[in-house]
């Protein structure tokens, strides 16, 4: 699949890695072409792309931080017909949740870029663990929320490809759900000092 990640830090550098492993051809949107960054994406194999050429990937994937997302949705142009894949947490300047109960940063996404399928995803843990989750004895789980079916089932499919257990959590609408969720992984990280190489999984009797 041709996957277009916007923003190459933390989280956009873990998934892309991961997914290249798994044979797709990944690319970054970036407001930057010059830099030790964009030197080292480039020796490793990735194209770098300018923002408003993204959507010309299958599937794109939002891996920036809360208070640049409107920003950034505006200037990857139209996205009508295009799968996005929000794996942001909305979250202020103080670690807490910016929004919640009847919002979300996946709905938000929805809104700005409207004809596209978007899709909630690869936010409820660390991002070191998004390309290192075949290494966990119990697969963690990836809740994947979308009000579109080809659109989750796309995702899923990349959720997979990663060594997640990815799960259907519904509309996007339980984007709701899953931002606090990112916020209790994150007070368990760094409150509780658990660290940062544990994830949530599913457990059945
Ligand atoms: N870190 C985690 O463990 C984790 C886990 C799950 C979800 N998340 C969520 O995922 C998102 C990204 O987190 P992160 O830790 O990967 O952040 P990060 O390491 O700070 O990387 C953010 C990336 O976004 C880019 N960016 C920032 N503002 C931009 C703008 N206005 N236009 C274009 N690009 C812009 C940055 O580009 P420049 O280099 O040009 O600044 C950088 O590549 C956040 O919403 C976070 O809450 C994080």
């Amino acid at each position: 699949m041709q996957i277009a990640i916007v923003g190459a830090g933390n989280v956009g550098g873990a998934l892309g890695k991961g997914w290249r492993k798994a044979g797709h051809q990944v690319s970054y949107a970036l407001r930057e072409f010059t830099g030790k960054n964009v030197d080292e994406l480039r020796r490793g194999g990735f194209d770098v792309v300018a923002m408003k050429d993204a959507g010309k990937a299958e599937v794109i994937v939002l891996a920036v931080p809360w208070p640049s997302l409107s920003d950034v949705v505006k200037s990857l142009g139209n996205l009508a017909g295009k799968t996005i894949v929000d794996a942001t947490n909305p979250l202020n300047a103080e670690m807490e949740l910016a929004l919640g109960f009847t919002d979300s940063a996946g709905e938000t996404v929805a809104r700005l870029a409207p004809g596209a399928q978007v899709v909630k995803a690869f936010n409820v843990t660390g991002a070191e663990n998004m390309a290192k989750a075949h290494s966990f004895k119990v697969k963690p789980f990836m809740p994947v929320a979308s009000d579109d079916a080809r659109a989750k089932s796309q995702v899923l499919k990349l959720a997979e490809d990663l060594g997640f257990e990815a799960i259907d959590a519904g509309p996007l609408k339980a984007a709701r759900l899953m931002e606090p969720m990112a916020l209790f992984w994150i007070n368990q990280a760094y409150a509780q000092k658990q660290g940062l190489e544990f994830a949530f999984a599913l457990t059945r009797r």
